[in-house]
């Protein structure tokens, strides 16, 4: 009977495994925090630093819900990544569908990047600092949200060079979905963040998403070579919102297979030169985002169940790092 936990065994190799945090899930189930401190050593906010919830009021901050995770991770000696700075989506009603003029929405950026880095100056060991700005069909930008249609395609660039100025010491990421494999989006993003490097916009990291589904796992080569190619152009890789759906009827054999899936997934990193945190998208699947975004025709993305307690993927991820598979 092993004793160790994911995250004694993780730290032993080097890694970070981390969970998405929501406070209103920690408030309102004890065993929820008591998992979560004896699992992890990371923690990311899954709401709780986004735009909406730091500034429902233009200019007026209010940082109290993720504070409730900063002072759980010191308690608790776990790293923090923030996300994300700069969004198209989770915005205030001051900034949903509003275009301001170009100047005016520096602005707020500038505000906001400065405020939100400063008071967590020196907490956090990465800062998505712009989320999901690529589109998913076509090269460029996704031509939506406040921030494009307000500053234009160089609205990106603009945000990393105040981050930069906001906290020089700061690691900032760019982070995005449907592109941890080598695939198209992935290829896009490649050549464009060689692009942005080559005229010295200060992006030190890539966050890949992680979002599975079982019916297409990623290929654990596909994932290798792909976090090979961003570690070559210097940049550190981070799993940032790992989960591996199942249909909403999945069976035991179901769940062997996403115990697999998960492996493929931690072995990618284990064996990549620099992809030292892996954060999963939830503790449990009754706090996972994934019925609810489906209508209910995927779940059970995570390694604990509903009731807290822990899935096949659980096991093998915790035989992976302890080197017995
Ligand atoms: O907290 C409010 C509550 O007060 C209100 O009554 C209720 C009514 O709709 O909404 C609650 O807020 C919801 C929030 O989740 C908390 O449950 C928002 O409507 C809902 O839009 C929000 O969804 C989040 C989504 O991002 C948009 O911000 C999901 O929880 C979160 O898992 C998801 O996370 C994103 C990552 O940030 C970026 N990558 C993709 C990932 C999945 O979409």
């Amino acid at each position: 009977m092993h004793t160790d936990t994911l995250r004694s065994l993780a730290a032993k190799r080097g890694l970070l495994i981390g969970t998405a945090f929501c406070s209103g899930a920690f408030k309102h189930h004890p065993e929820y925090g008591d998992l979560i401190a004896r699992e992890f050593n990371c923690l990311v906010a899954e709401n709780d630093m986004k735009l909406d919830v730091l500034q429902p009021v233009r200019g007026q901050f209010d940082f109290s819900r993720p504070d409730v995770m900063m002072s759980f991770a010191r308690k608790h000696d776990m790293k923090v990544r923030a996300v994300p700075l700069v969004w198209h989506i989770a915005l205030p009603a001051w900034a949903e569908g509003k275009t301001f003029s170009r100047n005016e929405a520096l602005d707020i950026l500038r505000e906001h990047i400065f405020t939100v880095m400063q008071y967590y100056r020196g907490q956090v060991i990465a800062w998505d600092v712009v989320n999901e700005a690529l589109s998913d069909k076509e090269p460029g930008l996704r031509k939506e949200g406040p921030w494009y249609n307000s500053i234009g395609t160089d609205y990106v660039e603009q945000a990393y060079h105040m981050a930069h100025e906001a906290d020089p010491q700061a690691v900032l990421f760019y982070n995005d979905y449907n592109m941890d494999c080598m695939n198209d989006k992935a290829g896009r993003c490649y050549m464009w963040i060689k692009e942005l490097l080559a005229r010295g916009v200060p992006i030190h990291g890539i966050g890949l998403q992680c979002h599975f589904q079982l019916e297409w796992p990623p290929a654990k080569a596909a994932l290798s070579d792909n976090i090979k190619r961003f570690n070559d152009l210097g940049l550190i890789v981070h799993m940032t919102e790992l989960d591996v759906w199942l249909a909403k009827d999945a069976s035991a054999d179901h769940l062997l297979q996403q115990a697999e899936v998960y492996c493929d997934i931690f072995q990618a990193a284990l064996s990549a030169k620099d992809c030292p945190a892996i954060l999963l998208w939830g503790l449990a699947d009754c706090h996972s985002w994934i019925p609810g975004q489906t209508g209910g025709k995927y779940d059970h993305a995570l390694i604990f169940d509903r009731q807290y307690r822990p899935k096949p993927a659980y096991a093998a991820i915790a035989a992976l790092l302890r080197g017995d598979r």
